[in-house]
């Protein structure tokens, strides 16, 4: 805060950008892209996207129950762009299922796999899955039946673990030799960091493995299929032989005791660790006949007591007051000391093994099920839809702008179009939230509204900034130190009353003074007060970035 005047200006530039923002705001309009699937949440969603109506079995005890959680296409909760919607997952801690069949079937053997789409958390980073299963053809007829049972081919995108994020890329590849899928994790999954804006994840999968796991527009994993997934895509040549176990006579103890080592003669395995310090001498002033705790004479029985039931009262007892100058009160007894003699329990050394022949390993044979799959993208199975299957703790999680194709420049122009918009006057949201050192709070009082307490509070940030350094106090605020001047040279005094005064009286301004301190060597300090109480960030959720929270 430079100036009173400074602030109330800043104030009214603030509302005209506002407004003007207001009235710019981006107004939605279906993109002109085309591609082999492409949403963007228009009206005519719903003849697209199935909710599912399956049941789920639990983990445990084998409970069955349905995708109860409800689905909402629906604009966010602070719009950015006018008649935009998405889908958003509704509901706190329950399970959620939808799905949309693609007009043709994705084969991606022969061209690049595009899948992009946007993620909101918009009630911020709490546990909640926020990935795609990109569904094997085939399950285009069964939308009410989608389900974590549903085959998939590839599953992308976030999840929020607790605690935890990762952007997951995992594919389900089937062995040729066994006709059993497995699904191949990353085995580095990206972990970006979250907060309440519209992230955007694409994964590209070339003809040749290679891939690329995008966050925001930027790469975060590149790499091959072949190399980067956990379990790999071909097992190993050989395996241990179940077959082949340790022999019972296998000696595989490096070192042993020694066995011809003895106990000395004069090891005197009993002496004890302490013994009783005869030098010791009683301290002088020691009181012989005083106990170390009296009855306390204050107590009194208390008038509910009853002698019958509750038994002879006793008062409580407390610490001898006059124990309380003495070295120490009642019998003295000599302390113990740690003694000399003691041994402990006689161990033979240890020496290396003569018997030793080394670390067991079973021998190795061919893996029955062993193959070579230097092309796994094309024995990925061809995708027909996709699907949204997840779990989430936080509700409102929003996609939008979902992309399954064959062109990155198409995605990257979707994106420009759509997640580039939204993601810069997020930025300038988040921006315009965080409580600047050189910019008034928007919470201040406008000398219009109160004028009493405008100038209260413009006294008393003074004299908060004056406590933390009295000369930048006045540079800053030349007129109110003017206008101060008197009180301060007459009436030394006169301050700490003043502070009591206004500081008693005024709660609010207390708040916002705190966020404009002045820069002072102290100002980290100050902040990190802040930040750790709620109370004090006047601005609410707004002033408080993600990434602050999640600390
Ligand atoms: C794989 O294909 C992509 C797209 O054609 C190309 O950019 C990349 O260089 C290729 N990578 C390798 C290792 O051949």
């Amino acid at each position: 805060m430079r100036s009173v005047a400074l602030s109330a200006t800043t104030l009214l530039v603030v509302a005209a950008c506002s407004a003007s923002a207001e009235e710019a705001k981006p107004v939605f309009k279906p993109t002109e892209i085309k591609a082999p699937f492409l949403e963007q949440f228009t009206d005519d969603w719903s003849e697209r996207w199935t909710p599912s109506e399956a049941t789920k079995k639990t983990p445990v005890g084998g409970e069955t129950f349905s995708y109860v959680g409800k689905w909402e296409v629906e604009e966010p909760e602070e719009p950015l762009i006018e008649g935009d919607k998405g889908l958003v997952a509704k509901t706190k801690a329950a399970h959620h299922a939808i799905s949309a069949p693609f007009a043709k079937t994705i084969d991606f053997s022969e061209k690049p796999l595009v899948v992009q789409y946007e993620v909101k958390y918009q009630k911020g980073g709490n546990c909640g899955g926020g990935y795609l299963k990109l569904l094997e053809d085939g399950f285009q007829t069964a939308g009410k039946e989608f389900s974590d049972k549903t085959p998939w081919t590839i599953m992308f995108g976030p999840d929020l673990t607790c605690p935890g994020t990762k952007t997951h890329f995992i594919f389900r590849h089937k062995s040729p030799v066994t006709g059993e899928f497995e699904e191949k994790h990353l085995k580095l999954p990206p972990k970006p960091v979250f907060d309440k804006n519209t992230n955007l994840f694409t994964l590209v999968l070339h003809p040749n493995n290679t891939y690329d796991v995008r966050f925001n527009g930027e790469s975060a994993n590149t790499g091959n299929l072949l190399e980067d997934f956990e379990p790999s895509v071909n097992p190993p040549k050989e395996i241990d032989d179940p077959e082949d176990k340790k022999p019972e006579d296998w000696v595989d103890a490096k070192r042993i005791a020694d066995p011809d080592a003895t106990k000395p003669e004069d090891w005197d395995e009993d002496a004890p660790y302490e013994i009783v310090d005869e030098e010791a001498e009683k301290p002088e002033g020691w009181l012989d006949d005083e106990p170390e705790f009296v009855p306390d004479p204050d107590a009194e029985k208390p008038e509910e007591w009853d002698d019958e039931e509750d038994g002879d009262w006793i008062a409580p007892t407390i610490r001898n007051p006059k124990c309380e100058d003495a070295p120490g009160c009642g019998e003295w007894k000599r302390p113990f000391k740690p003694n000399p003699a003691y041994k402990g329990k006689w161990f033979a050394p240890m020496i290396d093994n003569p018997a030793y022949i080394g670390e067991w390993a079973p021998r190795k044979i061919p893996n029955p099920d062993y193959f070579e799959d230097l092309t796994p993208v094309k024995s990925l199975k061809p995708i027909g839809g996709v699907g949204i299957e997840l779990w989430t703790m936080t509700e409102d999680i929003l996609f939008d702008n979902l992309y399954v194709g064959h062109s990155v420049e198409d995605a990257a122009a979707l994106a420009k179009e759509t997640w580039e918009v939204k993601h810069e006057l997020e930025e300038a949201a988040k921006k315009a939230a965080i409580p600047d050192d050189d910019e008034e709070s928007t919470e201040a009082v406008t000398f219009q509204e109160d004028p009493v307490a405008f100038i209260r509070t413009k006294i008393f940030t003074f004299i908060e900034a004056a406590k933390v350094d009295p000369v930048f106090a006045v540079t800053s605020q030349p007129e109110t130190a003017v206008g101060l001047t008197l009180v301060l040279t007459t009436f030394i005094g006169m301050l700490s009353v003043l502070l009591g005064l206004i500081g008693g009286q005024q709660k609010p301004i207390t708040k916002s003074a705190k966020k404009t301190d002045a820069p002072s060597p102290d100002d980290k300090a100050g902040k990190a007060k802040t930040d750790a109480e709620p109370a004090a960030a006047a601005g609410g959720d707004k002033t408080d970035t993600p990434v602050k929270r999640r600390k």
